[in-house]
């Protein structure tokens, strides 16, 4: 698979070592798409930026064509990682307070891959408390800071301040996009509840808050997985690094699913409503004159961990289910997982309200052979352990 990024030229004279820095990414096969802001255009020409990407460059927010074409939110989904080099005091200020005045710093907000920032300025720039604030604040955020070099800088000043060299940056650009146990593998994760409609203002749903399966996409993706999570309605936000599909009902949810096949690996975290109103209504029920309550007849959902573990086609070499119980914990949970035909069920312990929406949790993981008992945790050291154990059983292969 081909990498891409997304390279931002900010107003620095650095921005002359960004043309080097492009033809580098292509001599390593990496696809490039510039964004250059009105700073950058001041120090190279978006045509030499065009001919050296062979991609055209994306310049303005408000442009019918640059917004018709790729827009500022497919400009980062489509990169694998976003590169700011160079970066300058007043680009690195807005990113630090998501202002969102031009293009690159609204794509910046809009990202949702790790961005790599190689600042350039003059040393007393670069040594001012309000830059050095800005930085924190976006280290904090996850943004990864390329240091600047010293030396002799372009205004005639000797000090820090100087864009780290093109090599330093493509090592730094080399380590996130290849990094990872799980790096060159596909992975699907489902979290959160589904709704059903009973009519366009009522539903039937349940108490997941997607915590667990929204840190397992994160942990996978930190481990390089190229992860795509298709989440019912949380309050979470969207996890770094992730392509996430929304959806609402269970057959939303199949459907997206199906588009994420093939993949590598999938895990069903989801707690996906077993019914499902067989005739929801267009219009909002009204409360009968006679004070008699209707009558909802309900209808089995598909089974989405069961179709993608006995996917014909398509079945993932590692299918993870939950089981969320009340009793009996583990012999429900090895019945689950023959039933369903998965490789692993974390089995969960659901009664007096623990699990749903708890920040810990205490699992058990069921193979077919084995059975391991987690000490209760969080909810994110869950989603790492799991990974970790998805590591240890795909190098044992
Ligand atoms: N699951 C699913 N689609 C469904 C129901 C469940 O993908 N329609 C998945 C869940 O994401 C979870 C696993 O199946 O990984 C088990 O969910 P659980 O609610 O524990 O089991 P059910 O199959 O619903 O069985 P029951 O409620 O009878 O225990």
């Amino acid at each position: 698979m081909r990498h891409s990024i997304l390279l931002i030229i900010s107003g620095s004279i650095a921005a002359y070592k960004s043309l080097d820095l492009i033809r580098r990414l292509q001599e390593h096969d990496i696809a490039v798409r510039c964004i250059l802001t009105k700073g950058g255009a001041q120090f190279i020409t978006p045509l030499s930026v065009a001919s050296l990407s062979n991609n055209p460059v994306y310049e303005e927010l408000f442009s019918l064509k640059d917004e018709a074409e790729m827009g500022h939110i497919r400009l980062s989904r489509e990169a694998d990682l976003v590169v700011v080099a160079p970066a300058s005091a007043d680009l690195i200020a807005k990113m630090a307070n998501g202002q969102t005045d031009d293009l690159a710093s609204a794509t910046l907000l809009a990202a949702n891959k790790k961005i790599l920032v190689a600042p350039a300025m003059n040393t007393q720039m670069w040594q001012h408390p309000a830059t050095q604030r800005n930085l924190s604040h976006i280290r904090e955020d996850g943004a990864i800071i390329i240091e600047p070099g010293a030396g002799l800088l372009a205004c005639g000043e000797t000090g820090s301040g100087r864009m780290a060299e093109v090599e330093t940056i493509l090592a730094a650009i080399s380590k996130h996009l290849y990094t990872g146990a799980l790096h060159g593998t596909k992975a699907l994760v489902t979290s959160g509840p589904t709704y059903e409609a009973i009519d366009p203002v009522r539903f039937i749903g349940n108490h997941s808050s997607g915590k667990q399966g929204h840190a397992i996409a994160a942990a996978l993706a930190r481990h390089g997985a190229n992860v795509t999570l298709i989440s019912g309605p949380t309050a979470l936000p969207d996890p770094k690094g992730v392509t996430v599909k929304h959806i609402t009902s269970a057959e939303e949810m199949l459907a997206a699913c199906e588009a994420a096949l093939p993949c590598d690996i999938a895990v069903c975290a989801a707690a996906v409503a077993d019914w499902k109103v067989s005739e929801p209504t267009a219009r909002k029920l009204k409360k009968a004159k006679d004070g008699e309550a209707p009558e909802l007849r309900l209808i089995e959902n598909p089974d989405i961990l069961a179709h993608i573990a006995q996917h014909p086609k398509d079945r993932p070499n590692l299918v993870i289910g939950f089981a969320a119980e009340t009793e009996n914990v583990l012999e429900n949970a090895a019945a689950k997982l023959k039933r369903k035909a998965c490789d692993w069920i974390v089995a969960n312990d659901v009664s007096e309200g623990k699990a749903f929406n708890a920040t810990e949790n205490s699992v058990t993981l069921v193979t077919a052979k084995s059975q391991q008992n987690w000490p209760l945790q969080s909810k994110e050291a869950i989603a790492e352990q799991l990974v970790q154990n998805i590591i240890t059983h795909r190098s044992a292969k």
